[in-house]
């Protein structure tokens, strides 16, 4: 199927998660009465889709969340070893599990790796308690040091996840987290803005209590001198939200900014595929009935055509700070004959928000800061 191609890559779905965090607005459950139908639900899937991929090879499996770490390890490495048995991964497979920090032991970590899996992501957030208790993190800053020593001394690969905008966050604490996650030994960084309006209570709550959050200027500057703090540590920028070491960026999550093709495996989990862009339903009473049944639990499935693509390469490439080449916007602008578009892409090369290198064109530092705004005018 891709011979020839970039090997593929496998998202696995698990949205089981002890309590629900103020901020998420993920396909969580937290009842775990149906986790053992969902493993089995996900086993069918899984040969559903492994019909379709025959041929393919892949390089990449990711099990995300939810919490994959509340999954019990013989569990994980049952699902694993089926999926690796299902289809074909490359020696060297990078094998990616998300954690919580309160979850994580060395005995753990000792398990994971047994089971195949050799880079875990974990949600930091912050280090400093007061943040992490404002949104309902059941760990604090020391279990997040356990956690992130046990994984490192375990040999696995470690990525921190931290949040930019929390209540409570100040501009010396949001500091603090970022030098102390860039000299824990990760080698791989990523820091998402707090996305407020995806939760209503956290959006209330800034409307009610504006003094408990940093001003939109003020995590500007922040995100700016994350970048600083972040390569003085050795981590490069390669993408909006991701820096990582030489040899650390995330090879899964790199195949969708790149549109290399990737299967999605449990309830909402998405996937290009075959030049078809298809969803999972994103309820888990339908998810499971239809795996009952034998049937897919396609909630969306429809072509993507050559606009559609070129546009895909803009708006994800961007993402990138390799960017994308010039030849491919200034195409896509032309066959738009949108004389506005023209003018305002020549306005934000001027502005400095959009850089050339030779034959290519990406978003400087500050342009990323405005890159919302600029890439929903590629509709
Ligand atoms: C799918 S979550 C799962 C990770 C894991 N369950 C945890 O909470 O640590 C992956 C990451 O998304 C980020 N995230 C989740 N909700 C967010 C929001 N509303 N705004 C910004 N980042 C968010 C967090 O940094 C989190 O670690
Ligand atoms: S633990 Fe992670 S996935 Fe679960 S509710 Fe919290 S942020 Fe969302």
């Amino acid at each position: 199927m891709n011979e020839g191609a970039a090997p593929a890559g496998i998202y696995v779905h698990l949205p089981y998660c002890r309590s629900r965090c103020g901020y998420c607005s993920f396909v969580v459950t937290t009842d775990p009465s149906s986790r053992t139908a969902y493993l089995q639900a996900l086993d069918t899937e899984a040969a559903l889709e492994a019909e379709e991929a025959s041929g393919a090879t892949f390089d990449s499996l990711y099990f995300g969340g939810g919490t994959p770490s509340l999954i019990p390890p013989a569990d994980l490495a049952r699902l694993s070893n089926r999926l690796r048995a299902l289809f074909d991964f490359e020696s060297g497979s990078e094998i990616t599990m998300e954690a919580n920090p309160d979850d994580v032991s060395g005995d753990l970590a000792r398990l994971w790796s047994e089971a195949g899996i050799n880079r875990v992501s974990l949600g930091v957030q912050s280090f400093a308690d007061r943040e992490l208790s404002a949104v309902g993190r059941r760990h604090d800053a020391a279990s997040a040091r356990r956690a992130l020593s046990a994984l490192l001394d375990a040999g696995l690969s470690v990525s921190g996840d931290l949040i930019l905008g929390l209540p409570e966050q100040t501009e010396e604490s949001f500091r603090a987290s970022a030098r102390e996650l860039a000299a824990s030994g990760v080698g791989h960084v990523s820091v998402y803005l707090l996305e407020t309006e995806k939760s209503k209570i956290i959006e209330e709550d800034r409307a009610l209590r504006p003094e408990r959050y940093l001003s939109d200027d003020a995590q500007a500057d922040l995100w700016l001198e994350l970048g600083e703090i972040l390569a003085r540590a050795g981590l490069h920028h390669y993408e909006i939200s991701n820096w990582a070491r030489s040899g650390a960026r995330a090879r899964h999550n790199e195949k969708y900014w790149r549109r290399v093709p990737t299967l999605g495996l449990g309830v909402s989990a998405h996937e290009l595929w075959s030049g078809r862009r298809r969803a999972n339903v994103s309820g888990l009473p339908a998810y499971l009935d239809a795996l009952a049944a034998g049937r897919r639990p396609t909630a969306l499935d429809r072509p993507i055509d050559a606009a559609e693509e070129a546009r895909e390469r803009i708006v994800l490439g961007l993402r990138l700070t390799d960017g994308v080449p010039e030849a491919e916007i200034e195409d896509w602008i032309s066959a738009e004959g949108d004389s506005r578009l023209a003018a305002d892409y020549a306005g934000w090369r001027e502005a400095g928000w959009l850089l050339s290198s030779p034959g290519r064109v990406r978003f400087s530092e500050r342009g990323f800061l405005v890159s919302n705004e600029i890439l929903c005018r590629f509709v």
